[in-house]
């Protein structure tokens, strides 16, 4: 196996041998088999059976689990297991657990109880991990490896983590002047004058000086890339033809995903989307945000490594059941956006420990049943078009940026009630989904020439680099859109001296006079045409620049002393065009927005997508695909979209109807995959 076996396109489900009887293991690595489980990840949790007691060692049940893997042709991914360290190392070393703001301990019994700074830690993990990787670099069932779990920030103040933390400031700043001065560290008596005075933020009170909060989270970031990286090296040593990934959860994750993507081969994400009705007309979207986001990490395909099996439960009350065809489609839309792999989680209900309630593909009596039924149905489609879909992948000419820094430095300073970056950014998406638009969701220090449009919400951390790439994509023909909050700050967290947008007045080609931080209230927003729409959370009082080139969209309107004054703005720049919106738009007036630049710009879109449905495109050598999921329960119909062949149910490969001008019924949860007939 080469690491460019992680682009095909098969499915597997994650499996604890160690928390079952041996005897299972021969009939579930056969029903697996027979069930089109083609991969399994294993050892993620598995310290305590992999080290009983320091320094001894127990690979012969995971020898034995993985051969017998191997003998049914089942391949096998090794999660590292220093997301859960045993009893007699927390005990033995009590510097592995986090040390909470409050100074209180995170006990073991849950997990996640590691301190990514403690050394005994690392030595331990590490020592174990490097006897894993030598032991099985020449199996042939074993394929790559994942990264602990679910990383992120612990807020950890273990004198570790405060020793570190010292270190990484000493080696940003330099001397304590200039961090004083870079920090502001003279408002309320906070200067330093000796550096065993540097604390983490002690007590996590949130009003504490944001340059410093800032930094620390950064420094936590980086501790969890040097964890990692420790990790990387033991592996890589050995098993140079694996790959290695980490699985992400739950955005928006205080955690900087791009830097822990920049070493993996490759990123996954474990996809748990809401099945409860009333999540069912946001579920969809904000699933296919996250989906984005992970491709966006690497820019490239990526690996779901926990696929929602049944109703998750445990951690709260059960959610609702995955109704017929639920679990199907949604493994089609991490496929249309992106995905290869699809790992489920997990094989079979648990019957002991916290998560007995977090359902697998199959009940804890054993008996297989609809789920599993859906799963073998879902991974023999998934084969059959393997050939076809291999080595394709979503091309969007459509970009979000996001950063990890500027949902901190929002999170520390909340700009004003309802003011939400990352649901904001759900909003930009969503409008983008809802018309049928492939959009990138990328770091926003990335390069940008794929695209021709950008739209780069609250960049209010700013430095002279972004803005001179983004006055650049624009000024060679690209079009950006900007929104309040942005050039607010320097990247230290300290407020800019400078009309706002900062160093993006000249591009956008207006100044903000005036601002009111709207929070929940709401304000009336007029367009051109004197329609009437809502905004809320921020006004910006904008100044257009003189010289006529910048052109007022929309003013606010109603009984607000600054009825009549410009909110949104456009303006052309070199050979190319920004947009200013100096508020949040209700989803209507965006929507009307982005169509109309689309429209101008030449990206194609859909108008009138009903609700739930989402069309994506994945393209390569063997053709362009359009996938249509119905991520609803009520049946929906569209229009055909062109002269597509349809794979999905075509006889052969590449026959089948074709469809243009017909109208597309989709029942609910329905997939239909079309190729694109030239
Ligand atoms: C996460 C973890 C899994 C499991 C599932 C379900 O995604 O990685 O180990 O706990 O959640 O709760």
């Amino acid at each position: 196996m080469t690491k460019s076996d992680y682009t095909s396109l098969r499915m597997g489900v994650d499996y604890y041998p160690e928390h079952w009887d041996r005897s299972l293991w021969e009939q579930d690595a056969l029903l697996m088999k027979q069930s089109g489980v083609a991969l399994v990840r294993i050892g993620e949790f598995a310290w305590s059976r992999l080290e009983p007691r320091e320094g001894e060692y127990d690979f012969a049940w995971m020898d034995e689990a993985i051969d017998l893997f191997g003998s049914h042709g089942i391949d096998v991914v090794i999660g590292t297991p220093t997301h859960t360290p045993p009893r007699w190392l927390t005990t033995k070393y009590p510097d592995v657990l986090p040390i909470t703001p409050n100074g209180g301990v995170f006990q073991p019994g849950v997990r996640g109880h590691r301190c990514f700074n403690s050394r005994s830690l690392r030595r331990l993990g590490e020592r174990l991990i490097e006897q894993l990787a030598e032991r099985y670099a020449q199996h042939p069932a074993v394929i790559g490896w994942q990264i602990d779990n679910e990383f992120s920030m612990l807020d950890s103040q273990s004198e570790q983590a405060t020793e570190d933390f010292r270190d990484w400031v000493y080696r940003k700043y330099g001397t304590l002047e200039r961090l004083n001065q870079e920090w502001g560290t003279v408002v309320w008596s906070g200067e330093y004058s000796e550096w065993n005075q540097l604390t983490p933020p002690l007590g996590g009170s949130p009003y504490q000086n944001p340059s410093f909060l800032l930094d620390f989270a950064r420094f936590q970031w980086d501790s969890i890339v040097d964890f990692q990286q420790g990790q990387i090296s033991a592996i890589r040593r050995h098993c140079p033809d694996h790959f290695i990934t980490h699985n992400f959860h739950s955005y928006p994750q205080r955690l900087d995903l791009y830097a822990v993507g920049e070493e993996l081969d490759f990123a996954s994400f474990d996809y748990y989307p809401n099945t409860s009705p009333e999540k069912a007309a946001t579920s969809p979207y904000s699933g296919a945000l996250s989906l984005d986001i992970t491709r966006g990490i690497k820019r490239q395909n990526f690996w779901i490594m926990e696929q929602l099996s049944g109703s998750p439960g445990g951690w709260m009350p059960m959610w609702r059941m995955p109704q017929p065809g639920y679990i199907r489609a949604y493994v089609w839309q991490a496929i249309a956006r992106g995905a290869d792999t699809l790992v489920h989680f997990r094989w079979r209900s648990a019957t002991v420990g916290a998560e007995q309630f977090w359902h697998g593909l199959i009940d804890h009596s054993n008996v297989s049943g609809r789920r599993l039924a859906e799963f073998v149905q879902t991974s023999a489609e998934l084969q059959r078009l393997a050939p076809l879909l291999g080595q394709t992948s979503p091309k969007a000419q459509v970009a979000i940026l996001m950063s990890p820094e500027q949902l901190e430095a929002l999170r520390i300073q909340k700009q004003a009630d309802s003011f939400d970056y990352y649901e904001n950014i759900k909003t930009y998406h969503r409008v983008l989904t809802k018309l049928g638009i492939d959009c990138d969701v990328i770091d926003w220090r990335q390069p940008l020439d794929a695209y021709q449009v950008v739209i780069a919400p609250h960049l209010y951390l700013l430095d002279d680099e972004v803005a001179e790439r983004l006055s650049h994509f624009a000024a060679d023909g690209g079009t950006l859109v900007t929104t309040a909050r942005t050039g607010v700050k320097n990247l230290q967290n300290v407020c800019e001296m400078k009309l706002l947008p900062g160093l993006l007045a000249d591009c956008t080609g207006v100044t903000v006079r005036d601002y009111d931080p709207l929070g929940s209230d709401i304000v009336r927003l007029d367009d051109r045409e004197g329609e009437q729409f809502a905004c809320s959370q921020w006004a910006d009082i904008l100044e257009p620049a003189d010289g006529g080139r910048t052109e007022v969209l929309a003013t606010y309107g109603g009984s607000v002393f600054f009825a009549g004054e410009a909110t949104i703005t456009r303006h052309e720049f070199g050979r190319g065009e920004t947009y200013y919106i100096g508020t949040h738009p209700e989803e209507s007036y965006l929507r009307g927005l982005l169509l109309g630049i689309m429209q101008k710009v030449g990206i194609p879109y859909i108008e009138g997508l009903p609700a739930s449905v989402q069309v994506s495109v994945r393209s390569g050598e063997s053709g362009s695909y359009l996938f249509i999921l119905n991520l609803g329960r009520e049946p929906r119909r569209i229009k055909s979209l062109g002269a597509y062949s349809d794979v999905m149910r075509g006889e052969g490969l590449l026959s089948g109807k074709l469809y243009n001008g017909h109208e597309i019924e989709l029942e609910p949860y329905g997939v239909e995959i079309f190729r694109l007939i030239l």
